[in-house]
C-alpha cells in the first residue's frame, strides 16, 4: 500500500510517501520559520497562505523522487489536528480532493500520534510495549504505548509544555523564534553549576509536569541580571545552561519513574524537544542503568514532518480506517 502523507499543523508544510513493503520512499519538508521569525512567533494566517502555496509541489517533488505518478497512490493520510484549524483545514481539503480525484481513501491522523510513531521509521525500530515521553511545542506527555491506538496516558504538563517553555526563555535571552534549538546553542558555552533552577514537581510522586514555575523563574533570574548591569554574553549562556539542565533533569527523572511503575524497559522520546542533545545523552545514560533502551527518530523527523503522519496513517488505512467525505480539523484533540 503507497500512501501520501501530509502535515500542515503548524509552520512546516510536510509530504512523504510510505510504502508499507518496501518503508519510506522520499519526503519533503517546506519550513516557515523565516517567514514567522519577523513576528517572533506563528501567524497563522501566514501560515495557512504558505501552505497553500507549497503543497502540492511539494505533493509533486516527492511523487518525482519516488519515481511514481498520482496514480500509484493507495490512501491518503494527513493530520487532522490538534494544531492551527486554518492550516489544518489546508491539508484535509488538498488531501479529501486528491483522495476524491483518484477514488482513494483519505484518513485524518493524530499529530501527536505521528510523533509517537516516527522512531518506527528507523532502522531499529522499539517493539511494543513501550513507553513514550512526548516533548513538542504544545505538549509534554507520558504515554503506555501497547500498539497501535492503544494509548494509556501516565502523566502531562499542568500547564505549559517543555518545547513552549524552551521557546519562551529563548525570548526572555533575546533569541529569535523557534528558540529551542537556540536556547541548546548558547547553554553550549554556560558554566555548570554557576545557577541552579528548579525541577518542578520532582519532589512529589506522581507522572505529571509543570514548566510554567520555571519560566517565572528563569525570568526572575534574567530581570535581576539584567538590573545588576550583569547580563552579559557569558551571564546569557549561564542561564541557558541552568534552564537546560533543569528541564532535562526534569524529565529524566520522570522517564525513571515512568519506567519503574510500568516495569517497561524501553521509552521512546518524540516531538521536537527529543532533538535535544542533552536530553538524548542523559535519557541514554537513565537507560543504561536501568538496562533499558531509548529510542529516537532522526532529528529531521524529530519536529514537525510528513514522514510520520504518513506512516500512522498507513498502519490505520491497513486496519480498514477511514475517513468518510468530511474533512477533518480539530484544533485541541486529546490523542
Ligand atoms: O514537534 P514540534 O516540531 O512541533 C509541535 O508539535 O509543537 O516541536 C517544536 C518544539 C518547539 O518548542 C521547539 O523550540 C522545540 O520543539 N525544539 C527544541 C529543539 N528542537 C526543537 N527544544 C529544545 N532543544 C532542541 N534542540
Ligand atoms: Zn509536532
Amino acid at each position: 500500500m503507497l500512501i501520501l502523507g501530509i502535515e500542515t499543523s503548524c509552520d512546516e508544510t510536510g509530504v512523504a510517501l510510505y510504502d508499507s513493503d518496501h518503508g519510506l520512499l522520499s519526503h519533503a519538508l517546506f519550513s516557515q520559520v523565516e517567514m514567522h521569525a519577523d513576528y517572533g512567533g506563528v501567524v497563522p494566517e501566514l501560515a495557512s497562505r504558505d501552505h497553500v502555496r507549497k503543497l502540492l509541489p511539494l505533493c509533486d517533488q516527492v511523487l518525482a523522487e519516488a519515481g511514481r505518478t498520482r496514480a500509484d497512490i493507495d490512501g491518503i493520510a494527513y493530520t487532522a489536528g490538534p494544531g492551527l484549524v486554518g492550516a489544518l483545514m489546508v491539508g484535509g481539503s488538498v488531501a479529501h480532493a486528491l483522495g476524491f480525484a483518484l477514488g482513494i481513501p483519505v484518513l485524518g491522523v493524530h499529530h501527536m500520534e505521528g510523533h509517537l510513531l516516527a522512531p518506527m521509521l528507523e532502522e531499529n525500530p522499539p517493539a511494543f510495549p513501550f513507553v513514550a515521553l512526548l516533548v513538542s511545542g504544545g505538549h509534554t506527555q507520558l504515554v503506555m504505548v501497547s500498539g497501535i491506538g492503544e494509548y494509556q496516558l501516565l502523566g502531562e504538563s499542568v500547564d505549559d509544555a517543555a518545547g513552549e517553555a524552551f521557546d519562551k526563555t529563548a525570548k526572555m535571552l533575546g533569541l529569535d523564534y523557534p528558540g529551542g534549538p537556540r536556547v541548546s546553542a548558547l547553554a553550549q558555552a554556560g558554566r555548570p553549576g554557576t545557577y541552579r533552577f528548579p525541577r518542578p514537581m520532582t519532589d512529589r510522586p506522581g507522572l505529571d509536569f509543570s514548566f510554567s514555575g520555571l519560566k517565572t523563574y528563569t525570568l526572575n533570574t534574567v530581570t535581576d541580571a539584567e538590573e545588576r548591569g550583569a547580563l552579559d554574553e557569558q551571564v546569557r549562556a549561564d542561564i541557558a545552561l541552568a534552564f537546560e539542565t533543569a528541564v532535562v533533569d526534569t524529565l529524566v527523572i520522570k522517564c525513571r519513574r515512568a519506567l519503574e511503575q510500568t516495569g517497561c524497559k524501553r521509552l521512546v522520546v518524540a516531538g521536537g524537544v527529543s532533538a535535544n542533545r542533552s536530553l538524548r545523552q542523559a535519557l541514554e545514560a537513565m537507560a543504561v542503568k536501568l538496562r533499558g533502551g531509548v529510542f529516537y527518530a532522526r532529528p529531521e523527523f524529530c519536529t514537525d514532518n510528513g514522514a510520520m503522519i504518513a506512516y500512522a496513517g498507513c498502519q490505520r488505512l491497513l486496519a480498514g480506517q477511514r475517513d468518510g467525505d468530511r474533512i477533518v480539523a480539530v484544533p485541541r484533540w486529546p490523542m
